[in-house]
């Protein structure tokens, strides 16, 4: 009975144990690290879709994505502070619903931490041409700054990052947490400047109408639309609980770190957005000649935007650079390019903590028997697993290289909801079938907000566009091919193999999470 391969409880902790990584993180370094996963791309550029689908309304649209966040984030805290282990939503899984649908969560999670990274590297080419144009009067052809879906050829600033993170990875270089810190008081004080600037001198007429279309209809249009994609924006809260096993007390810690690091920047997203929509730009959707709706990442989109860019001012739904293309307009031309700068300098140590936490994925799931062994061989010299951070790598490349940002976030928050969900339920289920464990964290009134937190990501999830919301189950299926071909036979547990071998090259090298030292 596969449902049955349930990894004993016991038996994980006991492989943290046995790891025994330094325990050296507080509760100030996790929320560091977890601010420092979550800014990125999604405030500094999805703000443009968000404002295409919801206009004004988006602000709401950020308070139903970070409360969706609060409730997973309350879930995350109860298990991971129980199971302080690597593997994160998959390990809680594995534990408490078996391999079969652990699996099926590890497959999921690459979607939140591959495609993510892709997003995040599509993002930050926006940014980079930006600086180019705006410092050194620099174009860019536009065959190679953007896929086909805008007239381009490939995204090459996009393809370009995504693969020297990559080689940083394979030649082993972690970011300490001195620069993880150095990055996040970057991001934090070029948002902090954008509110200073921009709130003052709103313009309170461009809040309406406010929310031009409406709550949505499934189409991706509309608030709740807005939410499902604005939703990237916070994704990245939970690397704070791949964490757990290098964290001090982590039973305080890690509830801490989670839900600290998600009210900041829920606080610093509600001022981003109102300071964006009452500049003189505005945040009213782009309409069609015709006055039709126009999908973010559209081709219709892009003619759209370059036929109004060459006539007026660019509209936010169309910069690839939002904050600050709205700081230039406000008038404020330089620290504009600043807050540019500030992006581009930032971004990169997110698509880094993104790979890095899909090969470390990889290396749990490796570990456990579901992935072939050899896929976390080490670099002799490097001490690197190498071989799944290039494929992880070259993955991450070949979708930057000619998706748009915003499908691919909305892929990667696909992968993520599913995760969320499938955290909710176990969260639940431990409390019963576990009762007496201690939980260091108790999740208040569990059984209001567990549900809550699947309720949150089905509607999120069915808000989603109709390709995004394809794509799941169809990497579902592929991912149950593989399963029966492979996991299912050489699982470690379904083996009789419960514990885990005492060397695996996953133990030797493990390195500490990017940031974290
Ligand atoms: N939350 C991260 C970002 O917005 C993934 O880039």
């Amino acid at each position: 009975m596969i449902f049955g391969r349930v990894k004993p409880l016991d038996a994980i902790l006991a492989t943290a144990e046995k790891k025994s990584l330094h325990r050296s993180l507080g509760a100030l370094q996790l929320t560091l690290l977890g601010v420092g996963a979550i800014i990125g791309t999604g405030i500094f550029v999805l703000t443009a879709e968000a404002a295409q689908k919801a206009g004004p309304g988006m602000m709401i649209s950020f308070v139903i994505a970070g409360a969706v966040c609060a409730v997973a984030a309350l879930c995350y805290s109860e298990l991971a502070s129980m199971v302080p282990v690597s593997g994160s939503a998959y390990t809680y899984t594995y534990a408490v619903m078996g391999e079969l649908l652990a699996w099926m969560v590890g497959w999921a999670l690459i979607l939140e931490y591959a495609v993510a990274a892709s997003a995040v590297s599509v993002g930050w080419s926006g940014y980079f041409v930006g600086q180019l144009g705006g410092w050194f009067g620099i174009t860019l052809p536009q065959e190679i700054i953007a896929g086909p879906y805008a007239g381009g050829i490939i995204n090459l600033p996009a393809v370009v990052i995504a693969l020297l993170i990559t080689g940083l990875l394979v030649v082993g270089t972690s970011e300490s947490a001195k620069v993880n810190a150095v990055l996040v008081a970057i991001k934090v004080t070029a948002l902090t400047a954008f509110i200073i600037l921009s709130l003052p001198v709103m313009q309170m007429e461009n809040f309406e109408p406010f929310m031009p279309q409406g709550w949505g209809d499934g189409s991706g249009a509309g608030v709740i639309g807005a939410a499902a994609s604005i939703f990237f924006a916070y994704v990245g809260f939970d690397a704070v609980s791949t964490a757990a096993e290098e964290t001090k007390n982590p039973q305080r810690n890690v509830p801490i770190g989670l839900i600290g690091s998600l009210a900041i920047c829920t606080v610093f997203y509600m001022l981003v957005a109102a300071g964006a929509i009452g500049s003189p730009i505005g945040s009213q959707p782009v309409t069609g000649a015709d006055g039709s709706w126009l999908a973010p990442g559209s081709t219709e989109l892009a003619q759209r935007c370059a036929a109004i860019s060459a006539a007026a001012a660019e509209p936010l739904s169309c910069s690839k650079e939002a904050l600050a293309h709205v700081l230039r307009q406000i008038g404020y031309l330089n620290v504009g390019n600043l807050i540019g700068l500030a992006a581009f300098l930032a971004l990169p140590s997110v698509i880094l903590v993104m790979i890095y936490g899909q090969t470390r994925m990889f290396f749990v799931m490796a570990r456990d028997g579901l992935l072939p062994e050899k896929l976390s061989t080490i670099h002799p010299k490097w001490k690197t697993p190498h071989v799944i951070t290039i494929i992880t790598g070259l993955g991450v490349t070949f979708a930057a290289a000619f998706l748009p940002v915003g499908k691919l976030a909305d892929i990667a928050n696909a992968g993520t909801l599913f995760a969320f969900f499938m955290v909710a339920i176990a969260v639940m289920r431990l409390r019963k079938t576990e009762p007496t464990r201690r939980r260091p964290f108790r999740a208040p009134l569990l059984f209001v907000v567990a549900p809550l937190t699947m309720i949150g990501c089905v509607v999120l999830y069915w808000f989603l566009p109709p390709d995004a919301k394809l794509v799941l189950p169809g990497w579902g299926a592929i991912g149950l091919v593989l399963y029966f071909a492979y996991g299912f036979r050489k699982s470690h547990l379904g083996r009789g193999l419960v514990d885990v071998p005492e060397h695996t090259a996953y133990e030797e090298v493990d390195p500490p999470v990017p940031g974290t030292r």
